[in-house]
């Protein structure tokens, strides 16, 4: 039976768990180290780190902040997301993306969510596109940014 995909938060209990979940050689340029994402939440405090299980292995990592859009309205922006490389291909992914795509729906008064990865991502633009997110243009840093109508 598949696993039971859920975000949790990063805790005392699980934050090792976290930092040492990796990636491919060829795709360690893609994302920030856990390490380094989860030392940067800890000095934002808009930071919202969540360790992705897949029944009770921690299986990944996701971070998010949510600001304030136009009027009152806010704005969810997911900065980081990875798979550990062992536990890629299971459908793992899709069923997190999901997951934080329905906690951030839940956030009183948010309009849209944007996604950030590196354009030379070959999964990440047809991966995000099959959510309907839409490609909107390079950042400053030159990484690819897709937004969401919620
Ligand atoms: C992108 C990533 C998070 C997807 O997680 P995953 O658990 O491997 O994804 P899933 O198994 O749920 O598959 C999601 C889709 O990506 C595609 N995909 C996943 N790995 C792939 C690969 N190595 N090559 C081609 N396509 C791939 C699948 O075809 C799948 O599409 P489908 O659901 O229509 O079949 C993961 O591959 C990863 O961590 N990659 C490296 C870091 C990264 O690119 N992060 C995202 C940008 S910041």
């Amino acid at each position: 039976m598949a696993k039971r995909v859920r975000l949790a938060e990063v805790t005392a209990d699980n934050w090792r768990a976290v930092a040492s979940l990796r990636l491919a050689p060829d795709q360690a340029h893609l994302v920030a180290s856990n390490l380094y994402s989860l030392a940067e939440s800890k000095f934002d405090q808009a930071a919202r780190p969540r360790a992705i299980y897949a029944g009770r292995r921690v299986v990944g990592f996701l971070m998010y902040d949510v600001s304030r859009g136009r009027g009152k309205s806010r704005k969810a922006f997911i900065y980081r997301f990875m798979i550990d490389a062992a536990h890629q291909g299971k459908g793992y992914g899709r069923a997190a993306l999901a997951a934080a795509l329905a906690e951030i729906r839940a956030i009183p008064k948010i309009r849209k969510v944007a996604i950030s990865y590196m354009p030379d991502n070959p999964v990440a633009g047809p991966f995000y596109a099959s959510f309907g997110f839409a490609e909107r243009g390079r950042d400053e840093d030159g990484e690819m940014i897709a937004e969401l109508k919620l």
